[in-house]
């Protein structure tokens, strides 16, 4: 059976390395093979487990090994005719070398190519459980929604343009003075695209492999994650818990530290409103870093206790998408699955990309895809159990010489 996958992400900082590594480590003590990798260039692994790490896996405690993924030696492995090619391209176009090299790896590529281990422990067979820390929010999720495209790519255009250039070498090379790729180039490409396709059905195969938010309960925080909850859900990709990290414990009360712990609960009571019925987790502050192996148990006793009954820390702890967003024709329709929802009055509010629903007395606040920005809130009801919202793209009307946004009537 393929092995279970678990990946943590949210912004720098909130403690996705502390809280991956805890997780992996609950689940070696359970007797599951289990890697934990990190993605994330800043890597921490090696000071969460208090040793030093490479970049191949290596066993840290029974049945939990450990590893720093390395970017380069991927791109190496994964990307090194492309970029010889591309840098002779641009060195002639007269381009330093070293500016040239510089150039040809895309943004973000370098996570894409650690990643694409995941896909190597797949093939291994060699554990129960991967747990990967991921680099912060955006960046994976860019990487991760990009195999479709690269599917669509390769499928419908390469091919073409494959046969093309065969065709065109003896011509190009004469009269335009080009370094046209080889044959290695394309065998490194499909190669490549091949792998992120393969990788792209582990990540999304939803009864094997989820998704886990890390945050802290500060609001730019939470907001980011509900970004990245929304983009998930619209990628298809399963989120089963999220994680409150850094949560002040009730003994501040009556201090210095009660006003904060205040405004955390209110931010926690906007993450249950957000996330639910996801299971909502939690961390308290602790009165020391999380590192070494009896600080890392600690940390995953208290965030696993939350988890509903006789549930492991490596089971998928919930397994439905509770968002789904289409556009059609100007419209965009947003289900959302809301537990106990049955009649009650509904109210909407949408301020920029952010949108607050009241259904009886539950709130649910929710955050759009940034192509939404324009659309505005035109009907809801509730829909074999699930509520339904309709959002209408406002029109572009000319008045005044100015571009001004209106609502459809
Ligand atoms: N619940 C907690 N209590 C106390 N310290 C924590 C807690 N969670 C994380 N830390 C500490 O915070 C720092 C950042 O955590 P880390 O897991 O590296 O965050 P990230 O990977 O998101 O950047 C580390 O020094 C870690 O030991
Ligand atoms: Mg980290």
């Amino acid at each position: 059976m393929s092995p279970r996958t678990i990946l943590y992400t949210g912004k720098g900082g909130v403690g996705k390395t502390s809280v991956a590594t805890a997780t992996a480590l609950a689940c070696a003590r359970a007797g599951q093979r289990t890697v934990v990798m990190s993605t994330d260039p800043a890597h921490s692994l090696s000071d969460s487990l208090d040793t030093q790490l490479g970049s191949t896996p290596r066993e840290v405690t029974k049945n939990l090994f450990a590893q720093e993924v390395q970017a380069n030696e991927e791109m190496e492995r994964h990307w090194a005719s492309v970029q010889s090619w591309l840098t002779d391209l641009l060195a002639d176009r007269g381009l330093e070398r070293i500016t040239a090299e510089e150039l040809t790896v895309p943004p973000g590529f370098d996570e894409l190519f650690a990643l694409l281990q995941i896909k190597e422990h797949h093939d291994s067979g060699e554990y129960d459980v991967v747990v990967v820390d991921c680099a912060p929010t955006g960046e994976t999720l860019r990487l991760l929604s990009f195999p479709d495209v690269a599917k669509w790519w390769i499928e419908k255009v390469f091919p073409w343009e494959r046969k093309l250039m065969a065709a065109a070498r003896p011509f190009a090379k004469t009269f335009l003075d080009l370094p046209l790729p080889d044959k290695a180039v394309y065998d490194e490409v499909e190669r490549l695209v091949g792998s992120l396709v393969a990788m792209n059905e582990i990540l999304r195969d939803r009864s094997r492999t989820s998704v886990r938010l890390v945050m802290t309960p500060d609001r730019m925080v939470i907001n980011e994650a509900m970004r990245t909850f929304t983009y998930l859900n619209l990628y298809g990709y399963l989120t089963d818990a999220v994680i409150v990290n850094r949560l002040f414990p009730e003994e501040l009360d009556g201090g210095y530290f009660e006003n904060w712990r205040a405004t955390q609960q209110k931010h926690l009571k906007l993450v249950r409103s957000a996330f639910e019925p996801v299971p909502v987790l939690t961390a308290p502050y602790f009165d020391e870093e999380v590192i070494g192996e009896q600080m890392l148990d600690k940390l995953g006793d208290a965030i696993f206790s939350g988890t509903p009954a006789e549930a492991a820390p490596g089971d998928i702890l919930f397994d439905t998408l509770i968002q789904d967003i289409s556009v059609n024709n100007g419209t965009a329709t947003l289900l959302l699955s809301l537990p106990f929802v049955e009649k009650g009055e509904i109210g909407l509010n949408k301020i920029g990309l952010e949108v607050v629903i009241r259904v009886g007395d539950q709130k649910r606040t929710l955050m759009l895809p940034s192509s939404l920005v324009g659309y505005k809130p035109a009907g809801a009801k509730i829909e074999d159990g699930r509520l339904r919202v309709d959002f209408k793209q406002a029109e572009r009307v000319v008045r005044g010489g100015r571009d001004v946004k209106e609502p459809v009537a």
